[in-house]
């Protein structure tokens, strides 16, 4: 499976939008190792939070597409796929948008706060839900931004926008919708996976990495059978 070309993103652009990194690739490797399950769902509905530069939704949305042509449902499934994004930052929007388009594929990117104004339009219908969240455990002065900052800035145990954002997960995910997570040690992710089980989703872990002094994990939850 190819990266995305993202050439087309400044270095400028990256002192105003994240630029991909080791957690972000991790999050490309966890999607090509389910793409599989993923292709089982038939998902319509791609939704992710914070796509900065659109380099994972692009990915996905280019793998859902090739896969599909090789089964030959390419103009039926095309036409319902949507692969929906979100950031705060309004830079990450507009260069999502055009990261989609140089890649051939078209992505709804929306500039809002997590799934701000979108929530009931998406209850129970999203099938994959993406989040590489602000990670990081900063003060909690520095989360709320809709700069740079809010690439990494996640408050105590870097999990301020996280915790924001996990009430909505069962919310937004359809029947045999699947969420994927970045998160690193700090965050607690077994922790998360007990919150999340409260709503019936039950937590894995698809894929883990020493980064330097981080530990990135890549969580998947689902609703149990
Ligand atoms: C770690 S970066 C991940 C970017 C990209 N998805 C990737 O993996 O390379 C986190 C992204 O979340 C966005 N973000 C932070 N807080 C947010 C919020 N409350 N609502 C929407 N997006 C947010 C940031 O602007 C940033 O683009």
């Amino acid at each position: 499976m190819s990266t995305p070309d993202i050439s087309h993103i400044s270095s400028e652009d990256y002192s105003l939008i994240y630029e991909p990194a080791e957690d972000s690739f991790l999050f490309l490797d966890a999607l090509e190792k389910e793409i599989n399950e993923i292709q089982e769902i038939r998902p319509q509905i791609c939704l992710e939070i914070g796509s900065g530069s659109g380099i994972v939704s692009t990915f996905l949305a280019k793998e859902i597409r090739l896969q599909l042509l090789s089964i030959i449902l390419f103009i039926i499934v095309c036409f319902l796929y949507i692969d929906r994004c979100t950031d705060i930052n309004p830079r990450a929007v507009s260069i999502t948008k055009t990261t989609g388009l140089k890649n051939g594929v078209s992505l709804e990117a929306v500039l809002t706060d997590l799934v701000d104004g979108l929530a009931e339009r998406l209850k129970k219908k999203v099938d994959i839900l993406l989040f590489n969240p602000p990670y990081v455990v900063t003060p909690s002065e520095e989360v709320g931004s809709s700069g740079i900052e809010a690439s990494w800035a996640g408050g105590a145990n870097g999990r301020e926008v996280i915790n924001r954002f996990l009430p909505l997960v069962p919310e937004l995910l359809s029947n045999t919708g699947i969420f994927y997570m970045v998160v690193i040690k700090e965050n607690n992710p077994d922790e998360i996976g007990s919150i999340l089980s409260k709503s019936g989703l039950k937590m894995s872990t698809v894929l883990e990495r020493r980064s330097g002094p981080e530990f990135l994990s890549v969580l998947k939850f689902m609703r149990e059978s």
